[in-house]
């Protein structure tokens, strides 16, 4: 589930917030079931609680809002400022606030000392959520419904910017981790101009293994020049290398939200050696994805792209039809391998680019 720019995972169901409402509600008809006192909820995010905690708290009691305006603070003169005040007439009167959540206590804190010139018998604090391992406050929070880690949640009256307090569940901000992507597509696919959009989107590194290869030969690197031994005899240059270098790029890049792998593996036993050396940095493919496009449309684009590019393998359709038998016969067995893991997804390729990017986008806000 997505608010403006964060995406949110399912945290507490309805059942599980109405065991915590009622859990608050039992507590305080225990201490005041024998008087009257005044429930005043601190809105805007407290609404919701409200209105099911007074479900559940079936005994004479009163009920009133405040509302302090956001984040503006203390103002010059000390005293928080308030858009719906404290109400009048306390003197005597046991008094109980109903807070959706606390966390560090900032809030309570200043809200607390608005009621400092009442003349109230009791003053508690109820709180639905509880942040107890950030809660640094001085006041002791009497009554609460759940104890939670120090995660930022949204729903059932908590919001994310405004977005999301409609919501009936609590939902969790989801962590951030890193997506790792295996583009395959065979030679006209799309798989470049992907790459370039889904790079931006995400804050992803493209790590194309054709341009590792040359940028490392070009500037004759260490293994640039290991590899280039291995071509010069005409052989195939060993995956270890390979991998060698990607390692090398993952290392520089270790701000990356995560890597786009384009060209690699080609085979089963590239797929499992990647797989190894991303297990040493505590990381894992997490999708690889086919663009998917009839061989007619592709020989088509090709063959005009060459007329552009001048590439000699664009221009000629038995050369790229060799290419896509090439990755029939490489890429069936490695779309077993990641299917095997769960991971294989494949999307249309044949559209407007903004398009397939949106195709590609819902797989990977999927994961
Ligand atoms: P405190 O002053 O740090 O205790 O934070 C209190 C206020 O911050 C709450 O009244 C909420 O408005 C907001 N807040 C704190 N944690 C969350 C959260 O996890 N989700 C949404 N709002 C939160
Ligand atoms: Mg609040």
């Amino acid at each position: 589930m997505r608010l403006h720019d964060k995406s949110f995972v399912p945290y507490l169901s309805e059942a599980e917030i109405m065991t915590a409402v009622k859990q608050v509600a039992n507590a305080i008809a225990q201490d005041y079931k024998n008087e009257t006192p005044i429930f005043i909820g601190v809105l805007n995010g407290a609404f919701m609680f409200v209105a099911d905690f007074l479900k559940a708290y079936q005994h004479p009691c009163e009920v009133s809002f405040i509302k302090l305006s956001s984040y503006q603070g203390l103002t010059s003169t000390g005293i928080v400022e308030t858009l719906l005040d404290v109400p009048e007439n306390l003197d005597g009167r046991s008094v109980i606030i109903l807070e959706d959540i606390i966390d560090t206590g900032r809030t309570l804190q200043k809200l607390v000392h608005l009621f400092a010139d009442k003349n109230v018998k009791e003053f508690k604090i109820a709180t639905l959520f509880y942040k107890s391992s950030v809660y640094n406050g001085e006041y002791k929070v009497d009554y609460f419904g759940m104890e939670i880690p120090d995660r930022f949640i949204v729903g059932y009256g908590l919001d994310y910017n405004e977005l999301g307090r409609n919501l009936k569940e609590v939902y969790q901000l989801k962590q951030p981790h890193m997506i790792n992507l295996v583009l395959f597509g065979k030679p006209g696919a799309g798989k470049g101009t992907q790459a370039e959009f889904l790079k931006e989107k995400y804050n992803l590194k493209h790590i194309s293994t054709g341009d590792v290869f040359r940028y490392n030969i070009k500037n004759n690197t260490a293994l640039g020049t290991l590899a280039k031994s291995y071509i010069d005899k005409g052989d195939l240059v060993p995956d270890e290398v390979t991998i060698k270098m990607l390692q090398d790029e993952v290392e520089k890049n270790s701000e990356a939200s995560g890597f786009i792998f384009d060209g690699f593996p080609r085979t089963t036993a590239q797929a499992e050696a990647l797989d190894a050396f991303l297990a040493t940095k505590d990381m894992k493919i997490n999708a690889t994805i086919a663009l998917d496009a009839n061989d007619e449309v592709l020989i088509q684009r090709l063959l005009e792209r060459g007329k552009v590019s001048g590439r000699s393998d664009d221009q000629d359709e038995n050369k790229i039809r060799n290419r896509f038998e090439e990755y029939n016969l490489k890429t069936a067995p490695l779309k077993d391998f990641y299917e095997a893991q769960g991971k294989f997804h494949s999307v249309n390729g044949i559209g407007a680019i903004d398009e397939i990017t949106a195709r590609l986008a819902k797989v990977i806000e999927e994961l």
